[in-house]
């Protein structure tokens, strides 16, 4: 259950979307800018959980806070930033977010993005990112990508937008995203195959064997290593994505964050027709106890993330 009739967008809502889209929009040409202007892949310290932060991130998230002061974002919780900042005390919302996803991406031109996640505030900072994750009001993120995208959710289906670089808005491109059924592509990090859990080991074992196999068809592999791009491409032609815990000290969790990663993108997929699971149960009825939190991540095409939840028994 959302707590807003998703057909029917609060008005108080809009100057967080309108921060949201021209930041995005901003961020966007100076991503483009890339190797003409300052480095964006400098390192530049550590945040709370350890990883290393480059200079865009730093960016990214000054850019989102200070855009998203005066419209009405009480609490502000970032990747990069451990503890969650008052905004506006009378604000309604509270918004969570990867500023910049898939910062390893950064330096070699391919697809990197923001990540949010929307619920309404509750007096205390913590319990109100703290809570089901079916709870968010909307959820989205910005692809910077050959095309600038926006894919957005207020839980009554997954719409896309695409920045027109003309204008500096974002137009709708698809009123409804729907994830096919069947997958064609699944993605992982093949390079932790020894540190597998069993049955990610039989699932990829399944996809390699194609046609020679139990599933009977071949499958495609995919790595991006953002997020958001294999996100995007999931929601545009299906696929699976996986990231499980697996046995590497800090692993156990696997290694994206609940609140601001998995949360967001299981409502965006699961709009959209697909599904998305810890491997034992549904992303969006789990509620993360700490705000960076790390949660195994399976999600994509209905039938094969039904697939790999059984094979987790
Ligand atoms: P971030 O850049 O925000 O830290 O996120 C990176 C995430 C995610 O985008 C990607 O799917 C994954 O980490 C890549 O993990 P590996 O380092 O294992 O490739
Ligand atoms: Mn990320
Ligand atoms: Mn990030």
């Amino acid at each position: 259950m959302t707590a807003i009739d998703p057909t029917h967008i609060p008005e108080n809502l809009y100057p967080v979307l309108d921060a949201l889209c021209a930041t995005g929009a901003q961020l966007s040409q100076v991503i483009a800018r890339g190797a003409l202007g300052p480095s964006l892949a400098a390192g530049v310290g550590e945040n709370s959980d350890g990883d290393q932060q480059k200079a865009l991130d730093v960016m990214a998230d000054e850019m989102f806070e200070a855009a998203l002061r005066g419209t009405g974002v009480r609490h502000y919780a970032s990747e990069e930033q451990e503890e969650v900042l008052t905004l506006d005390a009378d604000g309604a919302w509270a918004l969570a977010t990867d500023p910049l996803d898939g910062s390893s991406n950064i330096d070699v031109n391919v697809t990197i993005g923001t990540i949010f996640s929307i619920f309404p505030a509750t007096a205390d900072a913590n319990a109100s990112f703290l809570r089901p994750a079916s709870e968010q009001v909307a959820a989205g993120y910005i692809a910077y990508g050959p095309q600038c995208l926006l894919a957005l959710t207020f839980g009554a289906g997954t719409m896309l937008f695409a920045l027109d670089p003309g204008t500096g808005r974002f137009e709708l491109a698809q009123a409804r995203m729907q994830v096919p059924t069947q997958a064609g592509e699944f993605s992982i990090n093949a390079s932790n195959r020894r540190h597998w859990i069993a049955p990610v080991r039989r699932y990829v074992e399944e996809a390699e064997a194609g046609e020679t196999g139990d599933k009977g068809r071949n499958m495609n592999f995919r790595w991006v290593g953002s997020l958001v791009a294999e996100t995007h491409r999931i929601l545009t032609r299906g696929g699976t994505f996986l990231y499980p815990s697996d046995a590497r000290n800090g692993y156990e969790n696997g290694r994206l964050r609940m609140v601001y990663e998995v949360a967001p993108m299981a409502m965006l997929v699961e709009q959209a027709g697909g599904q998305a699971t810890d491997g034992t149960a549904p992303i969006l009825s789990l509620t993360a106890r700490e705000l960076h939190e790390r949660r195994p991540f399976v999600f994509g095409s209905a039938e094969e993330v039904a697939r790999i939840a059984a094979l987790h028994g």
